[in-house]
C-alpha cells in the first residue's frame, strides 16, 4: 500500500501571464489535507493571482490541477464552489446594507423559497457553534466589526460546503484578539477535517498557525517547507532572497524647531463620538514620534484633521508656526505635508488612472509639469521611471492602471511620490501595513533618511515594533485620549502596552 496519502490539492506547472509579467511561473507544490497551508511571499510575489486561479476567478496559461488526485478544471467560482473550494478575499465582498443571512442566501439555489431565511438560520448557528464563529445572523452587514464581518465570510464559504478554504491575508484587519480568535477557528477547521491555504506576509503567523509553508517569489516556487523544521530567518531570506536586518539603525535625534503643534485638539468620528479629546503635542524637525495604540482609538481621525480631511471641533492645529486648524487640504499640502494615507487605494490613488498620472496626482499644476494648461508628458514619464527605479515598485511600465499593482507596490509608489515632493512634516499612517519584510524594510528606511535630513514624521502605527524601532517619543492613544508621552528609551513594551489598554502613564 501506498505510504503517503494523496495530497488535496496538487499545482503541477501553473503559469498564469498577465500582459507585462508572468504571475505565475511554472508553479508546482502540493497542499495535504487537513493541514493549514501558509504561502509566504513579497509583494507581487503572485499569491492572490494563484490562489485567483484555484478559485477560478482567473483561468491559466498552462499547467494543472489536481484536485485529490484527480485531473480538475475549475472554469468559475461556481465551479470551485461545486468542489467544495472558498475563498475569504483581501477585500470582503459581502453586500452591506443586507443581513448576514441574506448574504449568504446571495446566489444560492437550494434554499426552500417559502422559508429561506429561518433555514438557512438553524444551518448557519449550527456552523457557527461548531467552529465558534459567533455573528449575528440577523445584523446588516455595516453594522459588524471586521472581525465578524471576515466570520460571516467564512461562514459564507462553508455553507457552501468548503472543504478547502482560502484567507488572502486575513488578520490584516484584524486587531491582536481577534486574530487569536481566527486561529482557533481555524484550528477547530482542520482538527475537522478541512483544509486551509493562508496566504500573510507575518513570518510570526506562519510560524504559529501552519504545518507547511510554501514561499513564492516573483511567480515561482523557492521551497515548500515544513514550519516546525524551519525558523523566521530562514523564511525572510527564502522570501526576499537577502539577509534581512530586523534591527535598524539609526543616529541619535537632533531636535530642530517644532514644525507641527497641536493643542486641546478634539474631533468627533463619522458616528458623531468623541474620536480625539483635548490632544496636545509637537513635532520637531528630525524627530519620529510614533502614535500607538490598537486600531479605532482615534488614530484615522487624528491624521484627517491634520491633512484637512476633517475638521477640527476645538483646538489648534500649527504648522510650520501657521495656524491651519480647518484649512484645506490643499492649504495644508502647501505647507510641505506628505501624506500617507491609511487607506491607500480610497485615499492615496486614482486607481484607473495610470502610474504616470498618480505620481504627479499633487504636482500636475507646478513646473515642470506643468506647461501653461498642457502637460509635459515627456518629463512625467521621466520623474514617473525615477521614482519606480528608486522606490523599487514592480511595475510593468508607467502606462499600467495604478490598480493593477499589488498592494506594497502601490504602496511604495504612494511613500515615493510623497517623499519625493521634498516635505517638512510626513503624516504616516501605518505605512508598512501588509507589506512584506523586505518592503517594510525598505519603507522605515525610508521615513529614517527623512529624519536624518530634518524632516518631522508623525509615525501612526498598531505595529509596536515598528513604533519602537523607529520612533524617537512615542504617544499612545486610547479611546481619543493621550494616556502618555514617552522618550524612546524610557519606555518598555509593557508600559506601551499597558497604555495601549487603557491605563494612563501616571498610573503605572
Ligand atoms: N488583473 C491583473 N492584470 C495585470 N497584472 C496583474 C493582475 N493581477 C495581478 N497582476 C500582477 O501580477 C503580479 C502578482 O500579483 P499578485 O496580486 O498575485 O501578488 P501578491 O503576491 O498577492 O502581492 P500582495 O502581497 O501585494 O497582495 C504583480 O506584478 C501584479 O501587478
Ligand atoms: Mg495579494
Amino acid at each position: 500500500m501506498n505510504q503517503k496519502t494523496t495530497p488535496i490539492i496538487r499545482f503541477d506547472s501553473i503559469v498564469k501571464r498577465f500582459p507585462d509579467v508572468v504571475a505565475n511561473d511554472e508553479v508546482s507544490f502540493s497542499v495535504e489535507e487537513g493541514t493549514v497551508h501558509s504561502l509566504l511571499g513579497e509583494n507581487g510575489a503572485g499569491k492572490t493571482t494563484l490562489m485567483k486561479v484555484l478559485y477560478g476567478l482567473y483561468q491559466k496559461n498552462s499547467g494543472t490541477i489536481y484536485l485529490k488526485g484527480e485531473k480538475t478544471d475549475i472554469v468559475s467560482p461556481m465551479k470551485a464552489i461545486e468542489l467544495g473550494i472558498g475563498m475569504v478575499h483581501q477585500h470582503f465582498k459581502l453586500v452591506s446594507n443586507h443581513t448576514v443571512i441574506e448574504n449568504i442566501a446571495l446566489g444560492l439555489t437550494d434554499v426552500s423559497m417559502t422559508r429561506p431565511t429561518r433555514q438557512i438560520e438553524r444551518k448557519l448557528i449550527e456552523l457557527a457553534g461548531k467552529y465558534g464563529l459567533d455573528v449575528e445572523p440577523r445584523a446588516k452587514i455595516w453594522q459588524l466589526s471586521a472581525g465578524e464581518k471576515q466570520r460571516a465570510e467564512i461562514l459564507r464559504a462553508l455553507y457552501r460546503g468548503a472543504e478547502i478554504l482560502i484567507l488572502d491575508e486575513p488578520t490584516s484587519v484584524l486587531t491582536p484578539g481577534e486574530t487569536e480568535r481566527l486561529f482557533n477557528v481555524l484550528e477547530e477547521m482542520v482538527t475537522g477535517g478541512k483544509t486551509v491555504i493562508f496566504i500573510t506576509h507575518k513570518l510570526d503567523e506562519v510560524m504559529k498557525i501552519s504545518d507547511q509553508v510554501t514561499v513564492l517569489r516573483e511567480g515561482r516556487v523557492i521551497d515548500t517547507l515544513a514550519t516546525a523544521s524551519t525558523n523566521k530567518r530562514e523564511l525572510s531570506k527564502k522570501m526576499v532572497g537577502r539577509e534581512v536586518l530586523f534591527d535598524l539603525e539609526r543616529d541619535p535625534c537632533n531636535r530642530g524647531e517644532d514644525v507641527l503643534e497641536v493643542e486641546g485638539l478634539t474631533t468627533y468620528n463619522d458616528k458623531g463620538v468623541i474620536a480625539v479629546n483635548d490632544l496636545s503635542f509637537t513635532v520637531c524637525e528630525g524627530e519620529i514620534l510614533g502614535v500607538a495604540g490598537v486600531a479605532g482609538n482615534g488614530q484615522r481621525e487624528l491624521s484627517e484633521v491634520l491633512t484637512g480631511l476633517r475638521g477640527a471641533t476645538s483646538g489648534k492645529v500649527v504648522i510650520n508656526g501657521k495656524d491651519l486648524t480647518n484649512a484645506t487640504p490643499r492649504r495644508i499640502a502647501d505647507e510641505r505635508v506628505a501624506h500617507v494615507p491609511e487607506d491607500r487605494i480610497k485615499q492615496g490613488i486614482v486607481g484607473e488612472l495610470t502610474l504616470n498620472d498618480n505620481a504627479i496626482l499633487k504636482s500636475y499644476r507646478k513646473r515642470p509639469f506643468s506647461r501653461g494648461i498642457f502637460l509635459d508628458y515627456k518629463k512625467v514619464r521621466e520623474w514617473t521611471e525615477n521614482l519606480i527605479e528608486e522606490f523599487n515598485v514592480k511595475a510593468p511600465g508607467t502606462d499600467t492602471p495604478a490598480n493593477l499593482l499589488s498592494g506594497g507596490n502601490i504602496q511604495k509608489l504612494i511613500l515615493g511620490r510623497e517623499v519625493s515632493s521634498n516635505p517638512r512634516l510626513i503624516i504616516a499612517s501605518h505605512p508598512t501595513y501588509g507589506l512584506d519584510v523586505g518592503s517594510a524594510e525598505q519603507i522605515r528606511n525610508l521615513l529614517l533618511k527623512q529624519r536624518e535630513d530634518g524632516v518631522a514624521v508623525l509615525l501612526i502605527s498598531e505595529n509596536l515594533t515598528e513604533i519602537t524601532s523607529l520612533s524617537d517619543r512615542i504617544a499612545v492613544l486610547f479611546e481619543g485620549n493621550l494616556m502618555g508621552m514617552v522618550e524612546r528609551d524610557q519606555a518598555t513594551r509593557e508600559e506601551i502596552g499597558m497604555m495601549m489598554a487603557g491605563t494612563p502613564l501616571e498610573q503605572l
